[in-house]
C-alpha cells in the first residue's frame, strides 16, 4: 500500500500536494456530474472531489458506480475547499482531494443497515447491531469506545509499573468453587466425569501469589460467571485484578484513588479530587436505600420511626411494632405524577417486595393523599419540616424491616429521578463524576430460603479483628474488611482486607458457611495448606474495567465498549455461538446430551 496520510491529517498546510489516501467509501454525492466521495479509516474522514473537468469521465463514472462501504484508494491533489463548502465539524474541512486515480480494493454489497448517518444508526436493532458487529464496530462512536478502552489499558498497566506491580497471568482452566456465581464447566478428556471450571476471579491465584512472596500483582483479567445478565453485566468480562502484601484498607484505598485519578485525567481530562468520600454500609442505604449510591442529587431517605410509633395509621404502627421502619423520602417536583404513574410506581415498589407505598401529593396547598386524615397535626408538622415539605412535591412511604424499607426506597428515589430527568427538572452534568467508598458492609448476610449463612463478598475476606470473636456468637454483627468503590451509582469495583491466618479461615468455612471440613479441604485445601507456610498479611481490590471503560464514555451498556459481547441471553449472535457438538466429540467427553437443542 503506498497510503501517505490517514484520512484525519490533510490540513491547508497540505494544499497542492500530491497524496494517496486508502479506506472506505463513507459517503458519496453526485451534483451534477461532479462527484463527492467522502472516504473513511480508522482515523477519520476526508472529502474526495471526481471533476470530469479535470479528469476523464472514466473515472468519474467508476467514482458514481462505487457503493457505500466498498474500499478503494485515491491519489490526487490536495486544495482548498471553496468558499461556502468548508466543514468545520472534521478536522480536515478545510480542504479537499481531487483525485487523478483510484482502485477498486474491494467491492461491498448493499448493507444491512446505514451506518454513515449517526442518528439513522442509533435506531438500528441492537440485535441487527451486534449480528454484523464488524460493521457496527466501523461506526466512529464505537471505534472511539474501543480506542478509549485500549488507552485506559495502557495507562492503567504503566500506573500500576510506576507502584511496583507485577502483571502476572492465572489460569482461566481452573477448578469448580460453588461459593458465588454460576460456573462454566469444561469437561476433561482424559478422566471422565471430570470438570475444569472457567475462574469468576483470579482470587485464589492472587492470593497465592502473595503466599509466594510476589506481594504486589495486577493483572487485566478475563472472568466467567454464568449469572443472568444486564446491562453491565457480561458472562465474561474483564477485571483490573489487584493484590498487595503487609498493607490495610488505607493502602488499597490511597492507590485506588491515585489509579482511578491517573485514569480519568488521561480519558477525559478531568482532574478527580481525593480522598473520597467514605459511607458506612449502614448509612449509604439509611440516606439512599442501596449500597452503590449516585449522590449526584439528593431526594434522600429520612426515617420517621419516631415519629409514627403511636400513630393512628396502623399500616405504619403495626410495621413499627413488628420491629420495623417506617422511611420516608420527598421526590421535589414530582406531584404531577398521574394516578396511572402512581399505580406503576407503587407496582414497581412491590416488585421489590414492598406492601404498598403509601404517598402524599402537594398540590394547591393541600396535601393530597387516602392516608393523611389518619395523621396527627404533630406527625404532618414533623414530614413538614424535615422533608421541606413544599407546593408540588411527591412525599412516598415504606414502613417494614429496615433493610427492605430503605431497599425498596432506594429503587423509587432512582425511579423518581429517571423521571424527573426526562422531564427536565433534574439536571446533571456529564462530566460530573462523585467517587465514593462505600464501608463496613456485614461479613455475613442470612439466606432465609437455605436457612444459612453466607459471604457478602467471598469467603476470603477478614473480619474487623475486634469482631472475630462474634464469629459464632453473633454472625449478623460481624463487620468485613470489605469495601466498594461506587462512581454515579456503579459498582465500580470491590474487595478486602484478606484472611491469612488458616484457623480463621477453618472457622470461617466450617463453623460459620457450615462447609463440611471434607468438602472445605476438598474445594480450598491447597489455600489451607498454603497458608501453613508463611502467608502475610494481604488484600486487594478488583475494578471491573469494562464498567470503567462505559462510565467513561459515558455509555450505560458494557455492551458498547467489549467488541464481541454476548446477548442478554449469553449468544453470539454473529458467530452463533453456543453452538451443538459433534457426535464424535461428545464421544471424546464422555458426555451425552438428553435434550438436544432443535436445529
Ligand atoms: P466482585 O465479584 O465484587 O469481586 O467483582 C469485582 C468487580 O467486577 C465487576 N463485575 C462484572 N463486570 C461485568 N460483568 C459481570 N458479570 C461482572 N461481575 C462483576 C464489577 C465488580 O465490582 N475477587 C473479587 C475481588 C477482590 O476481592 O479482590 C471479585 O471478583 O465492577
Ligand atoms: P391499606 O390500608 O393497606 O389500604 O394501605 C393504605 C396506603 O398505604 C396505600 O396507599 C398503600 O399502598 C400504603 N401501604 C400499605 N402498606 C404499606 C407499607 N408497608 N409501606 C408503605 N406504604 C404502605
Amino acid at each position: 500500500m503506498k497510503r501517505t496520510h490517514h484520512c484525519n491529517e490533510l490540513r491547508p498546510d497540505h494544499l497542492g500536494r500530491t497524496v494517496t489516501l486508502t479506506g472506505w467509501v463513507h459517503s458519496k454525492r453526485d451534483l451534477g456530474g461532479v462527484i463527492f466521495i467522502d472516504i473513511r479509516d480508522r482515523e477519520g474522514r476526508t472529502q474526495t472531489v471526481f471533476d470530469p473537468q479535470e479528469v476523464p469521465q472514466e473515472l468519474c463514472d467508476r467514482a458514481a458506480a462505487l457503493r457505500s462501504e466498498s474500499v478503494i484508494e485515491v491519489t490526487g491533489l490536495v486544495r482548498q475547499r471553496p468558499d461556502g463548502t468548508v466543514n468545520p465539524k472534521i478536522p480536515t474541512g478545510q480542504v479537499e482531494m481531487v483525485v487523478h486515480q483510484m482502485s477498486l480494493l474491494n467491492d461491498a454489497e448493499v448493507l444491512p443497515f446505514v451506518i454513515d448517518d449517526p442518528e439513522a444508526a442509533a435506531r438500528v436493532n441492537e440485535e441487527m447491531r451486534l449480528k454484523f458487529r464488524y460493521l457496527d464496530l466501523r461506526r466512529p462512536e464505537m471505534t472511539r469506545n474501543l480506542r478509549l478502552r485500549s488507552k485506559v489499558a495502557t495507562a492503567t498497566r504503566v500506573f500500576m509499573e510506576e507502584q511496583g506491580f507485577l502483571e502476572i497471568e492465572t489460569p482461566t482452566l481452573f477448578k469448580s468453587t460453588p461459593e458465588g456465581a454460576r460456573e462454566f464447566l469444561v469437561p476433561n478428556r482424559r478422566e471422565p466425569g471430570t470438570f475444569y471450571a472457567l475462574p469468576q476471579s483470579p482470587q485464589q491465584f492472587k492470593q497465592i501469589l502473595m503466599v509466594a512472596g510476589i506481594e504486589r500483582y495486577f493483572q487485566l483479567a478475563r472472568c466467567y460467571r454464568d449469572e443472568d445478565l444486564r446491562a453491565d453485566r457480561q458472562p465474561e468480562f474483564t477485571q483490573v485484578d489487584i493484590e498487595m502484601s503487609f498493607i490495610e484498607r488505607e493502602d488499597i484505598y490511597t492507590l485506588i484513588e491515585g489509579l482511578l485519578q491517573r485514569v480519568w485525567k488521561v480519558a477525559l481530562d478531568i482532574d478527580v479530587s481525593a480522598p473520597f468520600k467514605r459511607l458506612s454500609f449502614q448509612e449509604a442505604l439509611d440516606r439512599y436505600g442501596i449500597d452503590k449510591p449516585d449522590t449526584r442529587f439528593g431526594l434522600e431517605l429520612k426515617d420517621f420511626t419516631d415519629t409514627f410509633r403511636n400513630s393512628e395509621f396502623k399500616v405504619f404502627k403495626s410495621a413499627i411494632e413488628n420491629g420495623g421502619v417506617v422511611k420516608a423520602m420527598n421526590a421535589k417536583g414530582l406531584a404531577c405524577v398521574t394516578q396511572g404513574q402512581m399505580e406503576t410506581m407503587t407496582e414497581y415498589a412491590k416488585s421489590f417486595g414492598a406492601r404498598g407505598l403509601a404517598y402524599i401529593k402537594v398540590e394547591g396547598g393541600q396535601w393530597k393523599s387516602p392516608i393523611v386524615r389518619f395523621f396527627s397535626d404533630a406527625e404532618k408538622a414533623d414530614l413538614e419540616s424535615r422533608l421541606e415539605i413544599q407546593e408540588g412535591d411527591l412525599i412516598l412511604f415504606a414502613a417494614d424491616q429496615w433493610l427492605t424499607a430503605c431497599e425498596i426506597l432506594g429503587r423509587i428515589r432512582l425511579y423518581a429521578a429517571d423521571i424527573l430527568r426526562t422531564q427536565g427538572k433534574l439536571v446533571i452534568d456529564p462530566r460530573r463524576f462523585d467517587f465514593l467508598w462505600v464501608v463496613d458492609f456485614p461479613l455475613l448476610s442470612f439466606d432465609k430460603e437455605n436457612n444459612r449463612w453466607y459471604s457478602s463478598h467471598h469467603p476470603f475476606t477478614a473480619p474487623v479483628a475486634e469482631d472475630i470473636p462474634l464469629l459464632t456468637k453473633d454472625p449478623k454483627a460481624v463487620r468485613g474488611q470489605h469495601y466498594d468503590v461506587v462512581v454515579n451509582g456503579v459498582e465500580l469495583g470491590g474487595g478486602s482486607i484478606r484472611i491469612h491466618q488458616r484457623e480463621v479461615q477453618k472457622v470461617v468455612f466450617e463453623d460459620v458457611l457450615g462447609i463440611p471440613p471434607e468438602t472445605a479441604a476438598a474445594r480450598f485445601g491447597y489455600m489451607l495448606e498454603a497458608f501453613k507456610y508463611g502467608a502475610p498479611p494481604h488484600g486487594g481490590i478488583a475494578l471491573g474495567f469494562d464498567r470503567l471503560v462505559a462510565l467513561l464514555c459515558g455509555t450505560g451498556s458494557i455492551r458498547d465498549v467489549i467488541a464481541f459481547p454476548k446477548t442478554a441471553k449469553g449468544t453470539c449472535l454473529m458467530t452463533d455461538s453456543p453452538g451443538v457438538a459433534e457426535p464424535r466429540q461428545l464421544r471424546d467427553l464422555h458426555l451425552e446430551v438428553k435434550a438436544a437443542r432443535k436445529c
